[in-house]
């Protein structure tokens, strides 16, 4: 049977209008997981095609996104968080390990809390606000899943605490100039979200870089 992305889609919706927590995000966990088992799913939009990162849905009333990431080099982010957004982050191709941070006093240090190793076929959780780091392999392709779109990350950055708006301005520091004028222009260009938008260029907090992102709105097979 297969599972195609309009599916899964439907289902998040589902979800979130049931349970917009942590056990909803848990449910969200599965369906990815179920997702990246559809092999229909990964050559539509895992395949061997370019390289870099996609945003292949954005959900015009809940506000989750769907990003699909094609990376050919290897790649640890800084500890980072996402602000109010959630991440669900599953592994297609290769593998990526994952580091949870705590701040142990509340303070400015944090710590590692947890790690693990993300394997082809298996999704987890990063819930609103936990402080994580990601460190995939050359031809890793994973799917990411978004409580709201990229543009709400700068929001998370403002409103994190000391700790973590280093951490952010240590993966924005590494950015080329081009890269931050253009995360610039995207942001002035942005729209509000309402499905379907024109292609936009993005910083990825994840990957250092600065993508085209080109949503498909609802018609996705
Ligand atoms: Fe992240």
């Amino acid at each position: 049977m297969t599972y195609s992305l309009v599916d899964f889609c439907g289902d998040v919706r589902a979800i979130l209008a049931e349970s917009d927590n942590h056990d909803g995000r848990q449910r969200v966990r599965r369906q990815l997981e179920a997702l990246l088992d559809d092999a229909d799913f990964r050559a539509a939009y895992l395949g061997a095609d370019e390289d870099g990162m996609t945003q292949i849905y954005e959900d015009p009333d809940f506000r989750f996104c769907v990003l699909a990431y094609k990376m050919a080099a290897a790649h640890s982010s800084p500890p980072h968080d996402h602000g109010d957004s959630w991440a669900v982050y599953g592994q297609a191709l290769g593998h990526t390990d994952m580091t949870v941070w705590s701040q142990p006093d509340e303070g400015n240090r944090i710590e590692p809390k947890r790690t693990f190793r993300l394997e082809a076929g298996q999704a987890d959780l990063f819930d609103v606000r936990e402080i994580h780091s990601i460190s995939y392999c050359h031809g890793a392709k994973f799917v990411r899943v978004t409580g709201v779109d990229m543009r709400a990350l700068s929001r998370g950055a403002r409103g994190a605490r000391p700790s973590q708006e280093r951490a952010l301005s240590r993966g924005a520091r590494g950015a080329r100039p081009s890269q931050e004028r253009a995360l610039s222009r995207g942001a002035r260009g942005a729209r509000p979200s309402q499905g379907s938008v024109e292609p936009r260029r993005v910083f990825d907090p994840e990957t250092g870089e600065v993508h085209e992102v080109a949503s498909v709105g609802t018609s996705r097979r």
